[in-house]
């Protein structure tokens, strides 16, 4: 494992509207490295406690670590899993409800860039991209090596949005058939000859940027994960208490502001209809109605950040 360091995304922000108070119980549904669930700790002296969730083993173990090294051994419960399974963790932890829930979505840059996760074509490294390598579920290598061209195609469009979907697809599946494709950079190398030679070249990004976002979002259930997450926050969040979601891509923002959106109604009708049938009752008060973005200070001091969009609501009941 390469040496484990990340620097928080727009964690002042996250400070000022989970607002932590001592006493109060939050939950960190994305705890990599801990910085944002250490903010809290040191805004509350101390004082608060957490329920710090992680599918990767890996990123539990350095929290563990760093979390207890600053002085807050006790203050924090560690959950191995996924961020969906949130209300289980709370109710093994004995909690009712948290006054507060954050998710950075996403990865850190420590796996990202450690080639044996197989996250990234930048080094060479085995194709996995599982958060939780001992999951039993498909690694990518499996995923491109045995989907049908057309789920390839699909699962490349819909999650890389991707114009160059079915010439990629089609290559994987071509370039398989004489020997199973097992590592980043063959993958990112079969990729970048899918495309036209003249876009190979003019292209902003590596041609493979998008595909690799795909198989990330695939292997990891990234998007079955945000939703099951955000069915669940209604009722376990206290009246008053925020949600605050850091996302990473268009499809993950898309989904928090529609749910965030819908959950603020008090009615869903359509709005030909003249009198409310479905008795939709808003459970929260969207706080950004716009996304918020990091400061150019800290674009500056951490590019990752660049892309990164907040978005917070407060629970009403
Ligand atoms: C951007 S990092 C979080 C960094 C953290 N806020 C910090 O300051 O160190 C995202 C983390 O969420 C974890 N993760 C991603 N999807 C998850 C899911 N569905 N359930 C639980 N953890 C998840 C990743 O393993 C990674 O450690």
């Amino acid at each position: 494992m390469t040496q484990a360091k990340h620097i928080p995304v727009m964690s002042a922000e996250i400070l000022d509207w989970i607002a932590p108070k001592p006493g109060g119980k939050y939950l960190d549904g994305t705890l990599g490295l801990g910085g944002h669930s250490l903010a809290v700790l040191h805004r509350t002296r101390g004082r608060a406690r957490i329920l710090g969730i992680d599918k990767d083993p890996q990123a539990l173990d350095q929290a563990e670590k760093i979390l207890n090294a600053a002085g807050y051994k006790g203050c924090v419960e560690y959950a191995h899993g996924s961020f969906a399974h949130f209300r289980q963790a709370l109710q093994e932890t004995g909690w009712a409800k948290v006054h507060g829930a954050i998710l950075d979505l996403g990865f850190s840059s420590w796996q990202l860039d450690d080639p044996e996760r197989g996250f990234s074509f930048i080094h060479d490294g085995a194709l996995d991209m599982r958060l939780d390598p001992g999951s039993g579920l498909e690694s990518a290598a499996a995923l491109v090596n045995r989907r049908s061209r057309e789920q390839l195609k699909k699962i490349i469009r819909e999650y890389g949005q991707e114009p160059m979907a079915g010439r990629i697809a089609g290559r994987i599946v071509e370039r398989r058939q004489k020997k199973p494709i097992e590592s980043t950079q063959e993958l990112a190398e079969i990729i970048k000859m899918a495309y036209p030679p003249k876009m190979r070249h003019t292209a902003r990004n590596h041609p493979a940027t998008r595909s690799f976002q795909a198989f990330r979002i695939a292997v990891n259930s990234e998007l079955e994960d945000l939703n099951a997450f955000l069915e669940k926050i209604p009722g376990s969040v206290q009246q008053g208490g925020r949600v605050a979601v850091i996302s990473f891509h268009s499809l993950e923002d898309r989904i928090v502001k529609h749910w965030f959106r819908h959950h603020a109604r008090d009615c869903t009708c359509p709005p030909e209809q003249l009198y409310c049938r479905c008795e939709h009752q808003a459970v929260l008060k969207v706080l950004t109605k716009k996304p918020l973005t990091p400061g150019q200070e800290e674009i500056r001091d951490n590019p990752r950040a660049r892309s990164a969009k907040l978005r917070v609501a407060e629970a009403l009941v």
